[in-house]
């Protein structure tokens, strides 16, 4: 297994372009499901989260082609099976999102419950309760979902919290369903954005995506689409944190500004120069930044998955922060080893007390999750001397070439075989 080595302390500086966003690839590849027709998707990341999906969608029976970097092209016209089992939903909880496609196209799927989880028990309730309301008679039976409906029916439904996944799940099913399905308290996030464009190319009536109530009008099929995926915010929120805990000066492609609004708003509370041009966002930072609090939030709030590397930030900050995680339950696995580097964090349930030191020094770190661990390469970059971070594979699930993008803005990176 690979090691990532960094010695810190240089300034990152110049242009990264982020790759095509690993949240919305998911949902997006599921869709194929939904139609016999070949789906081709562009700016698809190249990292193991979708590697994983597409030999999901292999095992059930779907052709892919990769006809160029980034782009693939899904087609579904003989799914010869409608089970995920354990070994796939437990190895990529965003497996679970094939439950409402294949429902939705083959009136019947058996899907794994996902089961614990690193950052909190993430429970599937939502899901399923959603499924039910479009008319499927839901079994458990031996750690599964058995769903069952000749054909999904519209309806009325609001959502318990608004799930990202759910609300995904929901819309692919009710888009092959009969007549119109309401969700209330959807999430909001970016990533249904560019599924509802998705399936509105496929043949879907959508309306509302990003906002809180989203009306899906079923419809008899669906087809297929070319479609490009949106931009990754959060790959892009970890490069402008990148810049400001070295002090640098970088132009980060691809980053939208309104998608990013409430960490750019950290950020400058923080000191830093923000310019947001086009599809880019400059961040320039010349000091030690100040103490700022966050807390987490469904979009448009503070995202849980930038805490880990705001939090890395805010370990040198000038001043105590608190970071309270509202969204998962325990995802605070950075702390203890943030602390092996000489951060010093408290927590209290889910608040984190973070009092900002001068400096961090670099120390053999291990990750446990996908932002935990980019948290530590992000803390490595500005300590002292030599960061040892040990099991990549965490951030080879979500981080296409970050070596090598980092290296371009001058970091001292390297893998090497552990
Ligand atoms: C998605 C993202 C993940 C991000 C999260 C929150 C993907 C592939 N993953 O995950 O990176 O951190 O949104 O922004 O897009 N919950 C329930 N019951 C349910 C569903 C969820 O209790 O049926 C809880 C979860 O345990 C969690 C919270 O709701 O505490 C948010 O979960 P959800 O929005 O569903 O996250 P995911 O879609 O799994």
């Amino acid at each position: 297994m690979d090691k990532i080595l960094i010695e810190g302390g240089k300034r990152l500086e110049g242009e990264v372009a982020v790759s095509g966003a690993k949240n919305s690839a998911l949902p997006l590849m599921f869709s194929a499901l939904l139609t016999d027709q070949p789906l081709r998707l562009r700016g698809v990341p190249d990292v193991a989260d979708i590697r994983f999906a597409a030999a999901l969608l292999e095992g059930l029976g779907a052709r892919i082609e990769r006809p160029a970097p980034g782009e693939i092209i899904l087609d579904c016209s003989r799914v010869t099976s409608d089970v995920a089992d354990y070994e796939l939903v437990r190895k990529m909880r965003a497996s679970f999102l094939v439950l409402g496609p294949l429902l939705a196209r083959f009136g019947h799927a058996r899907v794994s419950l996902p089961g614990g989880c690193a950052i909190g028990a993430r429970p599937v309730g939502v899901h399923v309760a959603g499924m039910k309301r479009l008319g499927a008679r839901v079994e458990y039976d031996s750690g599964y979902v058995d769903a069952r409906a000749a054909r999904l029916k519209g309806g009325h439904l609001i959502m318990e919290l608004p799930s990202v996944g759910a609300t995904e799940n929901l819309m692919m099913a009710a888009s092959l369903a009969d007549g119109t399905t309401r969700i209330e308290n959807a999430a909001r996030e970016p990533e249904i954005v560019d599924l509802a464009d998705l399936l509105g190319k496929m043949g879907a009536r959508i309306r509302g995506a990003g906002s809180s109530t989203v009306e899906i009008e079923g419809v008899a099929k669906l087809g297929g689409a070319d479609h490009r995926v949106i931009p990754d915010r959060i790959e892009a929120g970890t490069y402008l944190v990148a810049s400001m805990i070295t002090r640098g000066d970088v132009l980060v492609r691809g980053a939208r500004a309104g998608d990013l609004s409430a960490l750019l708003d950290a950020l400058t509370t923080a000191g830093a120069e923000i310019a947001p041009t086009g599809d880019a966002v400059r961040l320039k930072m010349d000091r030690r930044a100040t103490a700022v609090d966050v807390q987490t939030a469904p979009h448009s709030g503070f995202p849980t998955d930038l805490q880990a590397q705001f939090m890395a930030l805010m370990t040198l900050a000038n001043g105590t922060s608190i970071i309270r995680e509202t969204i998962f339950e325990n995802r605070f696995m950075h702390v203890p080893e943030l602390g092996r580097m000489g951060a010093d964090v408290t927590l209290h349930g889910s608040e984190a007390m973070v009092r900002g030191r001068s400096h961090l020094t670099g120390a053999p770190v291990m990750a446990t999750d996908l932002r935990a661990s980019v948290c530590l390469v992000l803390a490595g970059l500005a300590a002292e001397h030599e960061t040892e971070v040990l099991r990549v594979y965490h951030l080879d699930r979500g981080y296409e070439r970050i070596e090598e993008k980092l290296s371009r803005l001058g970091a001292r990176i390297r893998r090497v075989p552990a």
